[in-house]
């Protein structure tokens, strides 16, 4: 069971813990409310810490702080603010073990997954740090024979990250590393859920030698709407990157209509995750778990719909439901558990009416089905496999972030693409196959941002991540990441005296 040696209290480094939020480099409290919220270990409902719940007073203040702060952040050279970058992935590395405990407890993640995605996050920060001196702009030849143009590349501004709470280190540092590396100043709106982990990679980051102001954290959980809506209105942010669902993106999106910004919008996902019969069983069953169960389930990119070719449907239902049996459901600090709690409170509620729904039309369960009640107080779901899904059941149409599987057979290559595409949203996708001519086609007939060929994580900070259709535009990572935070200028010059 969990126990002291994994509470806050024993991380070795305190003073990364703050409850506070990060204007212009002070921890500050909310400046026009007293109001407070807690921040919950989603495996035992325990509260980890009160922070200030800010609102748009304190929007302001962050982003007159940033803008401030670009004046002379924009200066600076690439290869300076490469070095901050480097060094703040070595102090992400170097406070690993500190860093994935307050994670774990914030989220629920397993220590080994949160360990795990420090190293990851840590990856972005080297990522655009080499990505910063790669800025390059142009030559272009000109149709005048009197002009002469060039094009460079200029930080936008200060730049709003909205992040989320399945990977609040990960997303912070694909954000704004990427903002940072460009020389954009930010304003870091981390989930209410899980904002622990981004006030300690603002320490770090400090310690980096990031000037204050660089960078500014909002901490907030009821006032969410109010503390966005600022962030989108406010004509002195010029960037605003947000991941979450589609329905607040699409609001985000009109609110920002107002002054125009630049957009980066990682919305919800639906991944099919495709099996075709020539696939290797044991690479199915693995990629699926990783697909499925990584995060609890609570990945953009889960194996939301999984297509099973009909000669080998039964065969691969009955391999991974006795892997999944395998797979241990407990609190993410405890030896050995694979799958830890849903982090946030209405998850398993919505699992549940979910699994319900499918139920009703016609579903089989051949695992699991329900809340999980016997390992903590916490936000548990068993571990469920649904068989026979059609596309009726709500599952078909809407994000489960959560560990359940759905199985849907298949006969053709032709029908299981179309049925892929059936669907408002294009994130991920996964392919399992040996074939190699339908590894293309299959890839090029999805409607999707990414796909994972016989592998069940898409994660890599040099490949782009993101969607087409109702899952946004915009990509993070890859050499696509940095141009998100950049304008182009282009200078016509005349040659002639
Ligand atoms: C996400 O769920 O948005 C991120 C997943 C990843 O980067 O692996």
């Amino acid at each position: 069971m969990s126990n002291s040696k994994h509470s806050l209290d024993s991380l070795k480094n305190p003073s990364l813990l703050r409850k506070q939020g990060l204007i212009n480099g002070n921890w500050v409290s909310a400046s026009a409310s007293p109001s407070t919220f807690d921040v919950v270990n989603p495996a035992t409902l325990d509260v980890l810490a009160t922070l200030p719940e800010m609102n748009s007073t304190d929007v302001k203040l962050a982003v007159d702080a940033a803008h401030e702060a670009f004046k002379t952040w924009k200066k600076t050279t690439a290869r300076s603010r490469a070095r901050m970058l480097r060094k703040w992935s070595d102090l992400m590395l170097a406070n690993q073990e500190d860093l994935a405990l307050i994670l774990t407890l914030e989220n629920g993640k397993t220590l080994t997954e949160a360990k795990g995605e420090v190293v990851y996050g840590a990856s972005f920060l080297e990522w655009f740090a080499t990505q910063a001196e790669m800025t390059h702009g142009e030559t272009v030849p000109s149709s005048n024979p009197n002009q002469r143009i060039v094009t460079f590349k200029q930080p936008i501004g200060v730049a709003a990250c909205l992040c989320p709470w399945n990977f609040p280190i990960a997303m912070i540092t694909r954000k704004c590393g990427a903002a940072l590396a460009a020389g954009c100043s930010t304003v870091w709106k981390p989930a209410g859920e899980t904002p622990l982990s981004a006030l300690a990679l603002a320490v770090l980051a400090h310690e980096a030698g990031f000037p204050p102001g660089t960078l500014n954290v909002i901490t907030s959980l009821t006032t969410v709407a109010e503390v966005g809506e600022e962030l989108c209105k406010n004509p002195k942010v010029h960037k605003l990157s947000f991941t979450g669902s589609t329905r607040v993106g699409k609001l985000l999106m009109q609110q920002c209509s107002s002054t125009l910004k630049k957009l980066s919008l990682e919305l919800g996902g639906n991944s099919p995750f495709i099996v075709f019969d020539d696939a290797k069983m044991s690479t199915a069953v693995e990629a699926a778990i990783m697909a499925k169960f990584r995060n609890s389930g609570q990945t953009c990119v889960t194996a939301n719909r999984m297509f099973v070719q009909s000669g080998i449907y039964d065969e691969f239902a009955k391999a991974l439901t006795e892997r999944i049996k395998t797979l241990k459901v407990g609190s993410g600090v405890d030896d050995g558990v694979f799958i830890g709690p849903l982090t946030h409170d209405r998850a398993v509620d919505k699992a549940v009416s979910h699994i319900e729904d499918a139920k009703k039309h016609g579903a089989q369960v051949a695992l699991g089905g329900g809340p999980k009640k016997d390992v903590g107080k916490g936000y548990f779901l068993e571990p469920t496999v649904l068989t026979g899904m059609t596309k009726e059941m709500l599952i078909t149409r809407e994000e489960t972030f959560a560990p359940v599987v759905g199985l849907y057979k298949f006969d053709t290559e032709e029908e299981v693409i179309e049925r892929a595409n059936d669907c408002d949203v294009g994130l991920g996708s996964f392919v399992v196959t040996e074939n190699m001519a339908r590894i293309w086609r299959v890839a090029e007939g999805l409607e999707v941002g990414m796909v994972g060929v016989n592998l069940g994580a898409l994660s890599a900070c040099e490949s782009p991540f993101g969607g087409v259709k109702g899952s946004g535009f915009g990509r993070e990572g890859g050499t696509q990441g940095i141009d998100e935070y950049l304008s182009v200028k282009a200078m016509l010059m005349n040659v002639v005296n």
